[in-house]
């Protein structure tokens, strides 16, 4: 319970600051033309930045549409998780679920490229949003709003408002609901697991000693929780070692997670908690049998996060405030 509890704080503490002191901290209306005349060619440079990285690495897309994700859901889609650990101050990305975020370099190679042709003028979370969105090349495409303003604040301690992969769906539901998120966008948006990799120690609780009666949670398919058991035969296992998040196509932005899920075939609890209530199994569903339908909601979804507001100047690299 204690993240919900701190958020709630959080989100009553800016509030009061907010309106105690900067209030136009509050809404930076986001549009589609927003650099149309300052930096026409921002879309431009930041996709080819993006697009050279994946050529190289093959993690780069999963890597930054999860910086994405977490940048959005603490303190909004502010460019947080981008600042580095500096002088007494812990970062974001120095908190504990930093196991599995990298790539963080792309972002500063793109923000490095649009500052060569428009210095000052876009933010480092507007980047981020771009690159999350080009990152997903061979799924959906979708215009990406923009005017999006950095931040200031970054603390590992706020990373416990991350969702954990042993959620349920009410603590998923209650945590995207917090943010604005339905249901739905929880649904499609859990699709992101159709990219990327797990280290055993996101799922290591479902497959040795789940709990004093099963061994390995009962919700996972007997031959996969076996094939997984494996990979991480116990708790004490080699800090690196994981496996694909989709274990059928994990570079390839498809439906075969849904269909995954279906199978009770998936790496967390979080996954497998979708096909809990009738409207989101239905979903799961439907995802799995019509990757357009997945491919559409997807890209309204990731819209609705990356809207998550904060943020307020335009920071001149992304690792540090100005
Ligand atoms: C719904 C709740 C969610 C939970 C509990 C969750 C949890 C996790 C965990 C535990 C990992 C593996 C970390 C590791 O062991 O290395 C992971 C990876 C990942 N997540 Fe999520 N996640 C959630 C939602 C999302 C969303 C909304 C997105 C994006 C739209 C996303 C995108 C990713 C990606 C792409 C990876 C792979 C990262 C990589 O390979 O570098 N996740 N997630
Ligand atoms: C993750 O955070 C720990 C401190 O909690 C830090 O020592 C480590 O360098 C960080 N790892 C990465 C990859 O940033
Ligand atoms: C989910 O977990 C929370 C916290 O452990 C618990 O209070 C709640 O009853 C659980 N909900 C479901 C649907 O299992
Ligand atoms: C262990 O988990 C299973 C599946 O969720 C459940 O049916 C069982 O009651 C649990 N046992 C205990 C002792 O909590």
């Amino acid at each position: 319970m204690a993240p919900f509890i701190n958020i709630v704080a959080m989100l009553w503490s800016l509030v009061i600051i907010n309106s105690v002191c900067s209030p136009r901290v509050i809404i930076n209306a986001l549009s589609l033309n927003h650099y149309e005349k300052t930096c026409p060619s921002v879309e431009d440079v930041v996709a080819k930045v993006v697009k050279d990285a994946i050529s190289k690495d093959r993690t780069v897309p999963a890597a930054v549409l999860r910086l994405h994700f977490h940048d959005c859901f603490i303190r909004g889609c502010d460019g947080s998780v981008l600042l580095e650990s500096r002088g007494g101050n812990n970062a974001e990305r120095d908190g504990p679920p930093n196991i599995s975020l990298h790539a963080f370099y792309v972002i500063e190679g793109a923000k490095k490229a649009v500052e060569d042709v428009c210095p000052g003028i876009v933010s480092c979370a507007d980047i981020l949003a771009l690159a999350a969105r080009d990152a997903v090349s061979g799924g959906p495409y979708w215009d990406v709003p923009k005017g999006r303003k950095n931040g200031r604040t970054s603390k590992a301690s706020e990373t416990t408002q991350l969702l954990a992969p042993t959620f349920n769906i009410s603590q998923l539901q209650k945590s995207f609901s917090q943010r604005g998120l339905s249901m739905d966008d929880l649904v499609a948006l859990s699709g992101g697991h159709t990219l990327g990799f797990s280290h055993c120690s996101s799922f290591q609780n479902r497959i040795n000693n789940f709990n004093s009666t099963h061994e390995v949670d009962p919700s996972i398919h007997p031959s996969f929780a076996a094939s997984l058991k494996s990979i991480c035969p116990s708790k004490n296992k080699a800090k690196n070692a994981g496996t694909s998040m989709d274990p059928f196509s994990s570079t390839s932005f498809d439906n075969t997670y849904y269909k995954s899920i279906l199978q009770k075939k998936t790496l967390f609890s979080s996954d497998q908690a979708l096909l809990t209530t009738p409207k989101t199994k239905k979903l799961v569903e439907k995802f799995a049998s019509s990757e357009k339908a997945f491919h559409t909601t997807f890209a309204n979804s990731m819209i609705k996060m990356s809207n998550i507001n904060g943020g307020h100047e335009i920071r001149k690299g992304c690792r540090f405030i100005n």
